[in-house]
């Protein structure tokens, strides 16, 4: 595996890999890897001849009240894992080499960004697509690999790659959990033991929601209210911000849920704000 930490040797590998008739799988991450990442990376290698993994805490996806200077990092373990799963390419820029300071053409998006984080994160989905779209044109990918774990900024690249015609497949992969049912996340390091109980009656949410699904309940109100009274009945170290319940492509909020509804929520557990979601299957 190689790293590379400059645009211009970034760019200069895809046009070789291009020439030499190589397909190019990418997956975006801003480090601290764990299992769901590297799901990623191992998926992008079933699919594509060329591997990168770009590492990048980006600071434009942070509010000024966000946790952008505790974000968890670990470069070295990063790099070994990235290795052992198969990565050809590790791209590591720092902030300077992403962007230049005078910046001022940014990629947003208008419909499907305000709701869910968005209401509650300003700027957050304008960040992540900048970056994306900028990451995108350094390592001209034909393939791009997600996770469902964060279901709105896949929907929202999703709509990029659609509306700017970017030629890149994106693949949504699954969620990958803890045993005890708890969603992989860099920030899950910020849990003390208690937040972390606490934090699986989120899981246990969806668990529940599932469950009325497949017991015939169909109304999204219904699911809703019951999942909010587990939640405030069993983790009081809960505070949770949003349940959706929306179509998985529009995120447009749906009464009756149906295949492919899906079911989201964002909470702050102490100081540490998880997500987590699942899309019905019927
Ligand atoms: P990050 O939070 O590091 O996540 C990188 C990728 O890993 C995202 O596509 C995310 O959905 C996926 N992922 C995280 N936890 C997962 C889990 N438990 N199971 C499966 N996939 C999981 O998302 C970002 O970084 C950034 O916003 C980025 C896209 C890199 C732009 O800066």
């Amino acid at each position: 595996m190689e790293l590379i930490t400059t645009v211009s040797a970034m760019q200069s590998i895809s046009r070789k890999s291009g020439a030499a008739g190589k397909s190019i799988g990418f997956v975006p991450t801003m480090g601290f890897l764990h299992e769901g990442h590297l799901s990623l990376i191992k998926l992008a290698r079933r699919r594509a001849d060329v591997v990168v993994v770009s590492i990048f805490v980006n600071p434009r996806q942070f509010g000024p009240n966000e946790d952008l200077d505790r974000y968890p990092r670990d470069f070295e373990r990063d790099k070994a894992l990235c290795e052992v799963c198969g990565a050809d390419f590790l791209f590591f820029p720092p902030v300077e080499e992403m962007y230049v300071s005078d910046a001022s053409v940014f990629v947003d998006e208008s419909e499907l960004s305000a709701g869910l984080c968005g209401s509650s994160r300003d700027g957050h989905f304008r960040g992540v697509l900048t970056v994306v779209a900028k990451l995108f044109n350094m390592v001209d990918p034909q393939v791009a690999v997600f996770g469902q774990k964060d279901a709105q900024q896949a929907a929202v690249i999703k709509r990029m790659v659609r509306d700017l015609n970017f030629p890149i497949e994106i693949i949504v992969a699954p969620i990958v959990r803890e045993a005890d049912g708890l969603a992989m996340s860099s920030r899950n390091t910020f849990l003390k033991p208690e937040e972390r109980q606490q934090a699986l009656w989120l899981n246990k949410s969806l668990l529940l929601a599932e469950s009325m699904v497949k017991n015939g309940e169909n109304g999204g109100g219904a699911v809703e209210s019951a999942m909010r009274k587990l939640l405030a009945e069993n983790a009081p170290g809960v505070d949770l911000e949003y349940i959706a319940v929306v179509d998985s492509t529009s995120l447009k909020p749906q009464d009756t849920i149906v295949a492919g509804t899906l079911i989201a929520l964002a909470a702050r557990v102490g100081n540490t704000r998880l997500i987590d979601n699942i899309v019905v299957e019927m």
